[in-house]
This record gives C-alpha cells, sequence and structure tokens, in this order.
C-alpha cells in the first residue's frame, strides 16, 4: 500500500481546520498510520524544503513552517499521493479549484494550509525526515 507524508501547516492549525482536514483524509477511504503535532526545528524544516533552498521565497518558507505547530502525518492508501495532491489542490489560490483544501480554505501563496509529498521518493524522504 502506498504512503505519503502529510503536513497541516501553521495556519491549518491555527485556523481550527484540523479536524476537517483529518475528515476529508478519512472519509476519502484512506488511513492515518501516523501522526504527531509538533513544533519543528529550523534544521528540520530546511531539510525538508533542500530541494528550493535556491528559490527567493525560501527563507518565507522556512520561517512560515516555523511559525507555530505542524501535524505531520502518515497517510496510506492505493494511489495516495496522487490523490491527496488532488484533494491538495493548486498552491495558487487564484486557480486553486472550489472543493479542494486549498480552494476551500485558502487566500494566500505562501499561507496555503498543507503540504503533500510530491512523488513516491519525496514521501520516502519526508516520511523518514518526520517519522524517525
Ligand atoms: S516551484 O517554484 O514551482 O518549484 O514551487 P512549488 O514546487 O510549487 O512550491 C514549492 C513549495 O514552496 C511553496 N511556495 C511558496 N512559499 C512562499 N512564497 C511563495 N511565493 C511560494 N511559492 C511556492 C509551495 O507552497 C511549496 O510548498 P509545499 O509545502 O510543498 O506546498
Amino acid at each position: 500500500m502506498e504512503k505519503t507524508f502529510i503536513m497541516i501547516k501553521p495556519d491549518g492549525v491555527r485556523r481550527g481546520l484540523m479536524g476537517e482536514i483529518i475528515g476529508r483524509i478519512e472519509r476519502k477511504g484512506f488511513k492515518i498510520t501516523k501522526a504527531k503535532l509538533v513544533k519543528p526545528n529550523k534544521e528540520l524544516v530546511e531539510e525538508h524544503y533542500i530541494e528550493h533552498r535556491e528559490k527567493p521565497f525560501f527563507n518565507e518558507l522556512v520561517d512560515y513552517i516555523l511559525d507555530g505547530l505542524v501535524m505531520a502525518m502518515e497517510v496510506e492508501g492505493e494511489n495516495v499521493i496522487e490523490i491527496m495532491r488532488l484533494m491538495i489542490g493548486h498552491r495558487d489560490p487564484k486557480v486553486a479549484l472550489p472543493g479542494t483544501i486549498r480552494g476551500d480554505f485558502a487566500h494566500s501563496l505562501t499561507e496555503n494550509i498543507i503540504h503533500g509529498s510530491d512523488s513516491p521518493e519525496s514521501a520516502e524522504r519526508e516520511l523518514s525526515l518526520w517519522f524517525k
């Protein structure tokens, strides 16, 4: 069974969206096999986003993730990586469709509520980083 890494970002936790998001994941039929509410350190967040370290938004992105608690989860199911990305929706709030998590709840490019791994390689890397 495929596994992915899902993180509810600080704005999602702060806005009380954990129940809504977990409910969507469970109603879809996926299983949450690990979960923890944590305040990650800078080293972990920088490592998580390492492939974007040269991007102009890197520091802003890291500071935003460090600004509160995040809910880190391992989610399991058939084709869960691709399907969770569909359920999350586009990162640009002008493009994210209603019915997706970002389309329903996010209006900012930076504060976009949730992260999901984008490939089997990323899922494996991110899960081993967050659930050592
Ligand atoms: S890129 O440039 O296409 O590689 O970027 P992308 O893969 O879409 O996004 C990488 C992660 O960076 C976040 N992001 C941003 N954060 C802050 N400011 C800006 N402008 C910005 N643009 C993209 C984006 O949400 C991705 O994070 P995750 O957690 O994977 O969604």
